[in-house]
């Protein structure tokens, strides 16, 4: 019986040494120390033989019952170990490959610009309006002091919708200002309102003029209104957008709209003053309309101009990103080339 177990210990380790898969592990822990197994025969007969053969095979055979045990703990350890790292290895995965950038979107230069320049007055107590961008004639034009035939359409190249000699007659409006007659129609003093818009004009485009841009508009109305609000609130403006230190001028001008009509022009901020190319050598850039608003543009909307009066201005909104960061041609904002616009 001890030879018995000495062979079957032999035959055990030899299989064993050829195991490589967890499966035929399991058939060899059946077949070497299941129930059914030699060795668990030889230990239940142990009960059936004399004392010393049953100590002297007893011990051998629970020698190799642990024997057996450890080799295949050992085993069964070995096999997980390289089933791992061969999964490893297959299933590799490059924890120090970069991810791929998600694509941020941003916000247009101009829309930012607009944003800008709606905060600023938004903090002076001014409230936001928009409008539509296809005006009657009467808004663009004829409530704002420039009736039919009046030279002053010629200021304004004017994209028609319907037949300009029809009173009653559609266009892409040209400015912003038709706001302030609609404002005015459904309010009453005081206002204090801003509008920022597209408009339009029949124009070739170059390096300086697009046929849509975009202005924004402002409008003040109460009493007691005068031209230093209008100078305190605009030169507060350019403070604001360009810095503290930019010198701001205002010249006469007109606007059918107001009067007196005023141009409110910046310190060139290229050259600082000393003349350059983009001032046109004369130091300055003009960046604003404005002036008193017209006492008949009152009148067309029932505000009484003996007892009110306002302020109105419009603003070219494309010149100020060009001015701040050097773009020299305003067709850059609308041709949609993101190499340009993700700059901002
Ligand atoms: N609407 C004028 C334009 O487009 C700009 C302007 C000038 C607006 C004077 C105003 C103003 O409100 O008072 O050229």
């Amino acid at each position: 019986m001890l030879k018995q177990l000495e062979a079957l210990r032999i035959q055990a380790f030899e299989e064993l040494s050829r195991i490589d898969d967890p499966e035929e592990l399991d058939l060899w822990r059946v077949r070497y120390l299941g129930k059914k197994s030699g060795l668990t025969r030889i230990l239940r007969s142990l009960a059936t033989l004399p004392l010393d053969e049953r100590r002297k095979i007893g011990a051998q055979a629970n020698k190799i019952k642990k024997a057996l045990e450890s080799d295949l703990t050992e085993k069964e350890r070995y096999l997980q170990e390289t089933f791992l790292t061969l999964s490893l290895e297959q299933k590799r995965l490059d924890v120090t490959l970069p991810g791929r950038p998600i694509p941020t979107g941003r916000l247009h230069p101009i829309t930012q610009t607009l944003e800008e320049i709606c905060d600023i007055f938004k903090n002076m107590g001014f409230q936001v309006f928009e409008g539509p961008d296809v005006e009657w004639d009467y808004y663009n034009f004829e409530a704002l002091n420039i009736p039919q035939y009046h030279p002053a359409r010629d200021m304004f190249a004017t994209l028609w919708l319907d037949s300009w000699v029809d009173r009653k007659a559609r266009l892409l409006r040209t400015h912003t200002s038709p706001m302030q007659i609609r404002i005015m129609e459904h309010k009453r003093p005081p206002i204090r309102a801003i509008v920022p818009g597209r408009c339009y004009r029949y124009e070739a485009t170059d390096a300086t003029h697009e046929s849509m841009f975009y202005q924004v508009e402002g409008l003040a109305v109460d009493k007691n209104i005068t031209f230093a609000d209008l100078k305190g609130t605009l030169f507060d403006f350019c403070h604001h957008l360009f810095g503290e230190e930019t010198k701001v001028r205002l010249r006469c001008d007109y606007f059918p709209f107001v009067e007196p009509g005023a141009e409110v022009a910046i310190q060139c901020l290229a050259c600082r003053g000393s003349g350059c190319r983009l001032c046109a050598y004369t130091g300055w850039i003009e960046i604003l309309g404005a002036g008193m608003v017209h006492p008949d543009v009152l009148k067309h909307v029932d505000i009484d101009p003996e007892v009110y009066s306002g302020f109105a201005f419009g603003l070219g909104v494309e010149r100020i990103p060009m001015l701040r960061y050097g773009i020299e041609d305003i067709r850059l904002f609308y041709s949609n080339d993101l190499r340009f616009l993700k700059q901002f």
